[in-house]
């Protein structure tokens, strides 16, 4: 049975929303609501009520003798992170690429010699499906430990029909055995297999007509996504693909923009993307096509950061009145950690972005490039208790302020305790 959890005293409570939005764009998104001196109230897994601890003595809604009370004095209390974009379930590790890129190796030239994502297809097939799940699910408590709640994790590492099941099988079964809440997205157009070079045209046949249709028959995804950038799938590639997943209900999301104005972002808005990811390379037109849409930009700094490419224009972007949305990238090649406190300082240091608007980037925003606003990403009644309790801290500035430290002390997810906390 489901307890109670009352936590009292909280320094601050973040992220709080009376009517929530699905989304926060613009202006909005150096907005930020904060409760000081406050109380949560869990039940059932979800949040029951929140407050100033001085409401509370007066309420007195408590009448169960199954609650449990943490006394978060000095703490600040936060919705979990949402990750909208992943790789982490991957074979092994890719370090001796990043020794070679220090020697000065560009991503391209690591991948025309079989390195990226082919190498880690490679490993991928040579893991068992086992093995994959317990490497996996290890990333997977990491990530929960630095506070994120949600995750979606892509495919892509397969690039053929069973191994392609194997990594969604993998997603799957972390769906299943973990408290985090879990987005799985099909991701064959990712590279062209070693065995299809110079036959794309080809590879995007396999991808349409023999994957898809198996990976939705099992509904094995909930999205699907193209890396539709140069040297890899064109827009033509892109568009076919893309509509062979809408007719089995799987939804865009899309890698675009990273390497070239590749005409990926227009092309997300127009089969309405849930999000277009990277953005590196984004002009006025590509802006034009964004504003109004339903389509979250959604920006991967670790990525930029690790493989020293240039930033994303994230200020014209806000400024036209975008929403913004921040994610890990967590994969072997270009972003080997999902520590999302690190991605908002990443956001402030590196994007100029405010503490605000980082924290709605990783909350609100990222939960909307997942499709799961309404359930996730702040502290509104009603939505799951996914949250996080720092340790003693000044203020929420200090999270991104303090970059590389991890000061998360509890996670709470769907209500549940699932790191000790001192008594
Ligand atoms: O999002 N850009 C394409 N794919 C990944 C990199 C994957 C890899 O190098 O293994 C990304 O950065
Ligand atoms: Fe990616």
């Amino acid at each position: 049975m489901l307890t109670s959890l009352l936590l009292k005293n909280i320094k601050c409570l973040v992220q709080t929303e009376g009517v929530p939005k699905i989304k926060k764009c613009g202006s909005e998104m150096a907005e930020l609501t904060v409760i000081s001196d406050a109380y949560l109230f869990i039940k059932d897994g979800m949040i029951a009520d929140f407050g100033r601890m001085k409401d509370f003595q007066s309420r007195n809604l408590i009448q169960t003798h199954e609650l449990e009370t943490i006394d978060a004095s000095g703490r600040f209390v936060f919705p979990s992170y949402c990750d909208s974009h992943t790789h982490l379930v991957y074979a092994g590790s890719r370090e001796i690429e990043y020794t070679d890129k220090i020697r000065g190796l560009s991503y391209s030239e690591i991948a025309i010699h079989g390195g990226g994502i082919l190498n880690s297809a490679k490993k991928l097939h040579e893991t068992s499906e086992e093995d994959l799940y317990s490497q996996s699910i290890r990333r997977i408590e990491e990530i929960i430990s630095y506070g994120t709640g949600a995750v979606e994790i892509k495919s892509g590492y397969g690039l053929n029909l069973a191994d392609e099941l194997k990594m969604l099988r993998v997603i799957r079964r972390i769906k299943e055995t973990s408290l985090i809440e879990v987005k799985s997205t099909f991701l064959g157009a990712h590279a062209i297999p070693e065995e299809y070079k110079n036959r794309r045209a080809e590879y995007v046949d396999t991808i349409i007509y023999e994957m898809i249709p198996v990976i939705a028959a099992e509904e094995l995804a909930d999205y699907i996504d193209v890396f539709c950038d140069k040297g890899f799938f064109d827009v033509e590639d892109t568009e076919r693909i893309l509509m062979a997943g809408l007719k089995h209900g799987l939804i865009a999301k899309l890698h675009a923009n990273e390497l070239a104005y590749s005409g990926g972002i227009q092309t997300g808005v127009k089969y309405n993307a849930r999000s277009v990811d990277h953005l590196e390379f984004t002009g006025n037109a590509e802006i034009d096509a964004l504003s109004g849409s339903e389509t979250m930009p959604t920006l991967l700094p670790g990525s930029s950061f690790f493989l020293g490419m240039p930033d994303p224009p994230v200020r014209n972007m806000i400024n036209a009145g975008l929403p913004v949305a921040l994610a890990s990238d967590y994969n072997p090649g270009s972003s080997p950690s999902g520590n999302m406190n690190f991605i908002m300082s990443l956001g402030c240091i590196r994007l100029r972005m405010l503490p605000e608007e980082v924290i709605n980037a990783v909350t609100i925003n990222s939960a909307y490039a997942m499709g799961i606003s309404e359930t996730h990403g702040s502290i509104a009644k009603g939505k799951v208790a996914n949250i996080f309790i720092t340790k003693e801290i000044p203020s929420y500035e200090f999270m991104p302020y303090s970059f590389g430290s991890n000061l998360i002390e509890t996670v709470i997810l769907k209500g549940k305790i699932s790191s000790p906390h001192p008594a």
